[in-house]
């Protein structure tokens, strides 16, 4: 294992009931690169990542982080070893403020009481320190568009110091320089040192903020490959699997 291996999944596999969702995947990620993991709908992204995440438990395959093997019973498990992950509906408290929503859980308090002053210049201060624009950690999250709702997700999961930062599909549903923005969040995060895997549909993105692409299709890893080494075409026959499909004779 490379020395700034992060995280290693091997064999990872996962069944619901008779559906195996997962039949072997291996993945690699290192500190400090983006890793797009791609692969058509129902191909296992987000349940593999559910499952380094803790919030789902594998059957059979090893996970290894930092060069320890882990086994995670629930998401704070993976929090613990530094593994943040922003879920592909966000989980965001719409009727609180973004403040509230940054802390949500662990609102600094003073004696009993929430200390709302410091838990909004918190705020201030991680959304500043990520560039991220908001008018106010007193707005609702439900009043913020798209891209900032994505960008306090991110903040809120940035802001546990993650070592490895997972997010699925955060650039779906947004308009041209909100995509912009968030993609911009991504490459600061990982020149940090982070590890960012990004789940995307939105090939274009991957060709600009990833460094590696990992493939699934059908519940198993069948790529890995440098992202300078792909082109749009070679990536869409990698997903579909149409450059392995056999030509049926005549
Ligand atoms: N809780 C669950 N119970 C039963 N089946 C599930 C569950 N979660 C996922 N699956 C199944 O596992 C397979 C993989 O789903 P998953 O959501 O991981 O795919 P995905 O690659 O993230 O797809 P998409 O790109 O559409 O988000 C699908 O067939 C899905 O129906
Ligand atoms: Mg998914």
């Amino acid at each position: 294992m490379a020395q700034d291996t992060l995280v290693e999944l091997r064999g990872i596999t996962k069944s619901f009931g008779a559906v195996q969702s997962l039949r072997g995947v291996d993945l690699t990620l290192r500190a400090g690169e983006v890793l797009g993991l791609v692969g058509d709908n129902g191909a296992g992204k987000s349940t593999l990542m559910k499952v380094l995440a803790g919030a789902l438990q594998h059957d059979g395959g090893e996970i290894t982080v930092n060069r320890r093997k882990v086994r995670f019973a629930s998401p704070a498990d993976a929090r613990q070893e530094k593994i943040g992950i922003v879920y592909q509906d966000l989980a965001l408290c719409d009727s609180l403020d973004v403040a509230s929503n940054l802390f949500l859980g662990r609102e600094p308090r003073r004696g009993p009481f929430l200390d709302r002053r410091a838990m909004h210049r918190m705020a201030a201060e991680t959304l500043s320190n990520l560039h991220v624009r908001v008018k106010s950690t007193y707005q609702e999250i439900g009043a913020l568009s798209g891209g900032q709702r994505q960008a306090v997700a991110i903040a809120r999961a940035v802001s546990f110091d993650p070592a490895v930062l997972i997010l699925d599909e955060p650039t779906a549903a947004l308009a041209v320089a909100e995509v912009r923005s968030v993609l911009a969040m991504i490459r600061d995060v990982a020149s940090r040192g982070v590890g960012v895997i990004l789940i995307t549909h939105r090939l274009q993105d991957l060709f600009e903020v990833c460094d590696r692409i990992t493939v699934m299709y059908e519940g198993r890893s069948v790529a890995d490959a440098p992202i300078s080494e792909l082109d749009v075409e070679r990536l869409v026959a990698m997903i579909t699997r149409s450059d392995t499909e056999e030509v049926p004779q005549p």
